[in-house]
């Protein structure tokens, strides 16, 4: 098993090197128009935001800055297949231009220009990241009327091309059921309001560090990736930065192609590439081992589950969790041209039993007894 990942250095605004209806899924997160950080990348792609700007124009500053991102989602729409979402990563802005103080409301101007093109609006996701620094409120303090609500979530907008996937051959519904979640992560994961992921909280080793702190949590790529494709797809994001969602379609067996238009981050994205194999199967395990801990607790307190899954012989709540099996990684091989070819075991890893009771536990001298034999928990 192998999957593809591609990194081009260009714009966004015209991805004519990938074809029509040949893109799966896409992962994202653009500059957010109104945020001060991104002024001088906006104004270098449309000088004129630089001028309204300037003159104090938010209004107009904000239309154009959204101009520039119109024309990386009309592009989005093309590159995706019939049936495929996108899931874009989105914050408003408040900011004071010359006196006016406001809301540059960024996710329904968005989602605006979605429903014009084509695109079919879902459910969107809450994002709510905690700000706890005591300087959080903004306006005229106790005294009412003049004080304005903390900003302390951003939306992730799901939208889709046409009408429903179809998973029609034996092969293409098999590779389905190998790619279903676990029941509690369904249970969290499909919620609308996400509060479990924190902004800064990267858990990545050093050398993945994120360089700027507009990169989105690894966390959050994986899981739309896998809530919204199966493995094998093609997973893109028009706005790569520091390359998380390449990370997180590589862990996630999927292909992906990244466009980033600042060269510069291709030192944050290599060396990516050169540790992923062991952070991916740590994820890939942490992931095992969340599950083994919640089916541990819930026979304890509810009794034995009905159903197994077979390549972990693991106990599942439901039928549809019989067949997941998370492909550990090999080996990456570079390309020139910043491609990466990523290989994958399609057999279940076997991992050190010893290690997963400290994992799990959190407790080197306790050691957890086995109400039931996992093959991933085997001893070597
Ligand atoms: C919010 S950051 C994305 C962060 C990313 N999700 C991560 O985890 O690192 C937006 C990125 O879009 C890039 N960008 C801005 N305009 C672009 C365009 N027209 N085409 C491609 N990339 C662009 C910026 O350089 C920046 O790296």
């Amino acid at each position: 098993m192998k999957t593809t990942h591609n990194i081009l250095f260009q714009d966004a605004r015209d991805l004519k090197e990938i074809p029509s209806e040949s893109v799966d899924l896409v992962v994202t997160s653009p500059p957010y128009p109104m945020i001060e950080m991104w002024d001088e990348m906006f104004s270098h792609q449309n000088p004129e935001i630089q001028k309204a700007l300037a003159c104090g124009d938010g209004k107009q500053a904000y239309t154009l800055m959204h101009e520039v991102l119109d024309a990386v989602w009309s592009e989005v729409f093309r590159v995706l297949k019939e049936g495929r979402f996108a899931c874009i990563n989105i914050g408003d802005a408040t900011r004071k231009v010359r006196d006016d103080f406001c809301l540059y409301p960024n996710h329904a101007r968005i989602v605006n220009y979605l429903l014009n093109i084509g695109f079919s609006v879902l459910p969107d996701i809450l994002w709510r990241k905690q700000a706890n620094t005591p300087n959080k409120f903004m306006g005229s303090g106790m005294l009412p009327a003049g004080a304005y609500v903390t900003l302390e979530h951003e939306y992730i907008l799901i939208v889709r091309k046409g009408s429903k996937r179809e998973f029609k051959t034996e092969n293409e519904k098999e590779n389905r059921r190998e790619s279903a979640l676990f029941w509690e992560e369904r249970n969290i994961w499909y919620s609308d309001v996400w509060t479990d992921i924190k902004g800064t909280d990267q858990k990545l080793p050093n050398a993945m560090s994120r360089l700027r702190s507009a990169a989105f949590p690894f966390d959050l790529a994986y899981r739309l990736i896998n809530m919204y494709s199966v493995k094998g797809d093609v997973v893109l994001d028009p706005f790569l930065g520091t390359g998380t969602t390449t990370a997180a379609a590589m862990t996630s067996a999927r292909n992906s192609i990244g466009v980033e238009i600042d060269e510069s981050f291709e030192h944050a994205i290599c060396p990516v590439t050169h540790h992923i194999v062991d952070f991916s199967n740590d994820y890939l395990y942490s992931r095992l081992l969340r599950h083994y801990a919640f089916v541990q607790n819930r026979i304890q307190k509810s009794g034995a589950l009905k159903y197994t899954n077979r390549h972990y012989d693991c106990p599942v709540v439901t039928s549809q969790e019989q067949f997941i099996l998370l492909n550990g990684l090999k080996e990456v091989q570079a390309h020139g041209d910043n491609v990466f070819d990523v290989t994958y075991t399609t057999k279940p890893q076997t991992w050190n039993l010893e290690h997963a009771s400290e994992t799990l536990v959190g407790n080197k001298t306790k050691r957890h007894t086995k109400p039931f034999q996992l093959n991933m928990l085997d001893a070597k």
